[in-house]
């Protein structure tokens, strides 16, 4: 896959693309990154890329003409363009598997007020959003977004389960992970865990990542696998239990 993203601030992603696992994916060729300076597009003496809003109002916008003219430079036959914008989609991780298909993104980060309407009506395939909070350019948005689509890449990570059993991949949150030692501080690992019987530990797992499915996040649930939580809630008037509420 091949990513290009514009920025203004270029420096912003040396350090969490030159470690770890995109890093390694970058040096194993299963993905190529390209930072573009939004100023190299720029046309007057200052390289000036941002200017008042017509209207009046607190802050700058970015202008068109340096975007349009990066962006139609930089998307060749192919590519895919999001803008970061705390506007767009909420971003997760079946957005991450579907971006994870293309093989050309180009990400616009945002700064200031934003850009001009005209760039984001006109040049822009798809606008993401990591959250509903304000940060104050699209530089760290773009990082998020660039680091779960890449891990998601065949190659990237040792093994395929890995991206498969985590949490979000099908709807439900991970079971917990352990590791040596046995017993720290008094509390013990799991005696199901040491029992190397496969099936009942597979079992196990799947019953604890339902479990924290629906006490940390029902909205998963009603959303990806509502058969569960009528299971759930059957399974606790079995026991004459009371359900639990909100779900
Ligand atoms: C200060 S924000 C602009 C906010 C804009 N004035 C608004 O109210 O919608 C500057 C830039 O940061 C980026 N940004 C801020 N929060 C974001 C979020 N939650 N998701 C994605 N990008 C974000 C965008 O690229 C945006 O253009």
């Amino acid at each position: 896959m091949r990513i290009d993203i514009i920025t203004l601030f270029p420096r912003m992603f040396d350090g969490p693309f030159r470690e770890s696992i995109i890093a390694r994916a970058i040096a194993a060729g299963i993905v190529e990154i390209h930072i573009h300076d939004l100023r190299g597009w720029a046309t007057d003496r200052h390289r000036t890329v941002d200017d008042a809003p017509f209207g009046g109002g607190a802050g700058m916008v970015l202008k068109p003409e340096p975007l349009f003219a990066a962006i139609e430079q930089l998307r060749g036959e192919n590519g895919h363009v999001i803008l970061m914008t705390p506007q767009g989609q909420v971003f997760n991780q079946q957005l991450a598997a579907d971006l994870a298909t293309y093989n050309h993104l180009l990400f616009v980060c945002g700064h200031y007020e934003g850009v001009d309407e005209r760039v984001r009506e006109h040049a822009i395939d798809r606008e993401l959003s990591i959250g509903d909070y304000v940060l104050s350019g699209g530089e760290l948005p773009a990082m998020v977004v660039v680091d779960a689509v890449t891990r998601l890449l065949p190659g990237t990570l040792g093994s395929h389960l890995s991206t498969v059993e985590e949490s979000h991949a099908g709807g439900l949150l991970e079971y917990p992970h352990y590791t040596r030692p046995r017993d720290f501080r008094g509390w013990r690992v799991p005696d199901i865990l040491l029992s190397g019987n496969h099936a009942a530990i597979a079992r196990w797992r799947h019953e604890q990542a339902v479990r924290r499915t629906l006490e940390r996040r029902p909205d998963l649930t009603r959303k990806y696998l509502p058969h569960l939580l009528q299971e759930h809630k059957d399974g606790d008037e079995d026991a004459g239990a009371t359900t639990t509420s909100g779900l």
